[in-house]
């Protein structure tokens, strides 16, 4: 591999992984989300080739594949190269005529653990290519773009989350989206609790499929809402006491995944407040009444997510906890008092693997910042 261009000197561009303190299951539904960016990231090394392919590696699976900008039908190969293929493929869609390159990837964000290491990916690439290539794109585009990028290439019908945040996180702060308007606040977290993440190290085959069938319901929700509700363009737009006016004729079901929304983007405006007048209390309960929703009307928590949050929420120290991400395995959030941390990881730590026979990972965490060229 060459990098001997005269004049092409490689640059290395960042984004990072990200935690969800509240606000689950809403940004495909026009609602609220408050994300955090944290200190793992991905890590793309790009530096131009006179042609039009792009020549992506990945040193942590050491593998290499090239991939031609001039391809008219570029199809997915279902491979961790298809984040890359597919943000070069969307931005070519939109216009932005890309030059061929070398992109050296490399990452420590925990791979399929619900921290988002597919938008980490997705939004170091797209900012690599985008330098690479001299052009200026808006980042409220670019996350997009990188969204599209996972919806119609790689396949998954994810929300703007996790890309927004990869892009607009910034240290010591939360980021209150709301994912209708795109407009956002950050809100500065105190400098006396840390996150902590708690790793089930479980991960759920059937979770996507699971994603796509509560999206679906949420749909169908609307669909009955909208009967008697034309206003009604997403379930952001109910309010709590019009579904229950209007639940006649929904399957249960239907109706307990319309409440979770409905309820969470409530919850997210509370919690908001809460951070602003530092009731960090407050705000753990609204984790905990999260947690709860997921569990049992969004069912998308899991039996070790449960214990996990479980074993957490009595510990000295502990302000909230609660599932983070899609569900269905993956990690909790948890505020933990600073002086308590190492108290907390310890005794969780312990405990899960007494019942599990897991040994779980525990990060502690910064919110930190989005996207940026080192
Ligand atoms: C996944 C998706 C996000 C969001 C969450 C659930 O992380 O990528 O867009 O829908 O699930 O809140």
């Amino acid at each position: 591999m060459s990098q001997t261009l005269i004049n092409n000197s490689p640059h290395t561009f960042r984004a990072p992984g990200r935690v969800n303190l509240i606000g689950e299951h809403t940004d495909y539904n026009d609602g609220l989300v408050m994300p955090a960016a944290i200190d793992f990231s991905v890590y793309v090394r790009i530096w131009s080739r006179e042609d039009r392919k792009l020549e992506i590696r990945s040193e942590d699976f050491d593998e290499q594949v090239e991939f031609d900008l001039d391809e008219s039908n570029p199809e997915r190969r279902v491979h961790w190269s298809d984040y890359v293929v597919g943000v070069a493929v969307m931005l070519e869609r939109a216009g932005h005529r890309l030059r061929g390159a070398h992109l050296q990837i490399r990452g420590d964000v925990p791979l399929g653990s619900g921290l988002s290491s597919s938008a980490a990916i997705e939004v170091a690439s797209a900012c690599a290519l985008v330098a690479n290539s001299h052009l200026t794109i808006d980042r409220r585009e670019l996350a997009l773009l990188c969204q599209k990028a996972e919806n119609e290439f790689v396949g998954a019908r994810v929300g703007i989350m996790d890309q927004f945040v990869a892009l607009f996180g910034e240290a010591q702060k939360a980021l209150l989206l709301d994912c209708r308007s795109l407009e956002f606040q950050l809100l500065p977290l105190p400098d006396t609790v840390n996150l902590v993440i708690c790793n089930t190290m479980v991960k759920h085959a059937l979770a996507w499929s699971a994603y796509n069938e509560r999206r679906a319901q949420c749909e169908a929700g609307v669909k009955h809402l909208a009967q008697w509700l034309p206003n009604v363009k997403a379930l952001r737009d109910v309010t709590i006491e019009e579904l229950e006016q209007f639940r006649h004729d929904l399957p249960d079901e239907v109706y307990r995944r319309c409440r979770h929304v409905i309820t969470e983007n409530a919850r997210v405006l509370a919690a908001a407040g809460a951070l602003k007048q530092h009731d960090l209390r407050r705000f753990g309960e609204l984790m905990a009444a999260s947690h709860r929703s997921l569990r049992d009307d969004y069912e998308v928590s899991s039996k070790e997510l449960d214990l996990m949050v479980d074993l957490a929420r009595h510990l000295e120290g502990v302000y909230g906890a609660r599932m983070t991400g899609g569900g269905f395995g993956g990690c909790t959030v948890n505020l933990v008092d600073v002086d308590k941390v190492e108290q907390f990881k310890r005794k969780v730590a312990k405990e899960y693997q007494l019942v599990t026979g897991l040994s779980p990972e525990i990060y502690i965490c910064e919110a930190s910042n989005g996207a940026e060229e080192l």
